[in-house]
């Protein structure tokens, strides 16, 4: 084994709690939704049943109404905020009250089908169904225009935290309640790769109206203070229903299969609302003011995973790509160089995130755009062997930004990046 590949598996073996993983040590003390999808990837590359464990821990976790929540709290940690009681959701374990992209179908049809796709497989079945109900949980909470888009009540929800593409929508929260706080983020990171005081506020501010409702998602749809329909957890959402689909034909599910296939096609159709044509690009849009943020991020390269657009549209999306090349020395940034805010070391406001790449990339494959999709997996590769497993990567210098040793970081280095190359 090279020695990338050693100290790749030692992080996750090292970020093991038993039965889930951290993101790191340190800043992220709990277990993250869309992180221990990923981590499951890198577990399946040398321990097949600790993969599956990572996504049933997550499971265990999942609220009656489906609802897979994005942080569960399996013990308590001091050097973490918001943490449970804060959240207040009143579950056992207890849980934060939103959610995090819909990944986990995708990933759990990859896990089954690399062990061949046995239809008698006992544990797909018993994620199948948990991803079908947490799906049929979006399908009733978050699709306010019946149009098979996806909408976030919170930016935390998209993993893609601070994005610019919400800052519109930020600005309109009212703070002038939330109260004094200590973070504690930045007593583990460097303060200019994390989150402004203010943008930290209106985080706060709309988890406290969640909370207020007493985490009644009707409610918080309808009326918080932050409604906006991404682009990044409509296209995995497509995606992931595409791949239960998959399952559900195996299993002979037929109600189910009938039922997707029309939310899939909803899916397809409604993709047009995002997509911009002065920019070129899918993009974020707000449902209370109908405006596209009208920004080109990471996330909009995910139309070719969930195998969203005409020809032409996605002539315009490679377009996007060889423009993004000329300024950024390593692909993927989170965000167009130039773009309002871009900052190559603030969070998703510029730096790399692998797991992003990593299914931007699939999708490049899927489509056709294989030198594309080499050129975002070597790039990949580079920046680790350069600078280890960190949470993010700078695109113009390639140096590490946030936590180091990095779980879903080690995991896209096993299962993808770092495949066949010697190190
Ligand atoms: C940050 C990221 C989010 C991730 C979490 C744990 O909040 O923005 O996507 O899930 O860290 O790694």
């Amino acid at each position: 084994m090279t020695g990338l590949n050693a100290r790749a598996q030692e992080i996750l073996r090292r970020n093991d709690r038993g039965g889930y993983t951290v993101p790191t040590h340190g800043l992220y003390p709990y277990q993250w939704n869309w992180d221990s999808a990923f981590v499951a990837l890198g577990f399946a590359e040398f321990d097949r049943d600790r993969a599956w464990r990572e996504i049933e821990t997550l499971i265990s976790a999942q609220w009656e109404d489906g609802m897979i929540p994005h942080i569960v709290f399996h013990q308590e940690d001091p050097g973490y905020f918001p943490g449970p009681s804060v959240w207040a959701t009143g579950k056992t374990p207890p849980t934060s009250g939103i959610t995090q992209p819909p990944v986990l179908a995708s990933i759990v049809r990859s896990l089954w089908e690399t062990e061949g796709a046995d239809p008698a497989c006992p544990r797909m079945a018993a994620l199948y169904a948990a991803c079908l109900r947490s799906h049929r949980w979006f399908h009733q909470y978050r699709d306010p225009l019946g149009n098979g888009l996806v909408m976030v009540t919170h930016n935390w929800e998209t993993g893609r935290d601070n994005s610019s593409e919400w800052d519109d929508a930020l600005a309109r929260v009212d703070t002038s309640g939330v109260g004094t706080y200590q973070r504690r983020d930045t007593g583990h990171v460097d303060a200019a790769m994390r989150p402004t005081q203010q943008e930290y506020d209106r985080y706060v501010a709309i988890l406290q109206f969640g909370r207020n409702t007493g985490w009644n998602h009707r409610e918080i749809a309808d009326k918080g203070p932050f409604r906006v329909l991404d682009v990044g957890m409509s296209m995995e959402l497509l995606r992931a229903n595409r791949d239960l689909l998959v399952m559900a034909q195996a299993l002979g599910d037929q109600p189910t299969i009938a039922e997707l296939e029309a939310r899939i096609a909803l899916s397809y159709q409604g993709m047009d609302w995002l997509w911009n044509d002065e920019v070129g690009a899918y993009c974020s849009r707000d449902v209370t003011t109908g405006e596209s943020s009208g920004l080109v991020t990471n996330a909009s390269f995910l139309a070719f995973y969930a195998d969203v657009g005409s020809p032409a549209q996605g002539a315009r999306l490679i377009e996007a790509l060889a423009r993004i090349r000329t300024s950024a020395r390593y692909l993927l940034p989170s965000l167009e160089a130039g773009s309002r805010d871009y900052d190559h070391k603030r969070y998703w406001r510029g730096p790399i995130w692998l797991v992003v790449s990593y299914m931007v990339a699939q999708g490049l494959v899927e489509q056709g755009h294989l030198d594309w999709a080499e050129q975002i997996r070597t790039d990949s590769a580079a920046l680790i062997e350069t600078s280890g497993f960190y949470e993010s990567f700078s695109p113009e210098t390639g140096q590490g930004s946030g936590g180091p040793d990095f779980s879903w970081t080690a995991a896209m280095w096993l299962a993808w990046c770092g495949k066949g190359r010697a190190a």
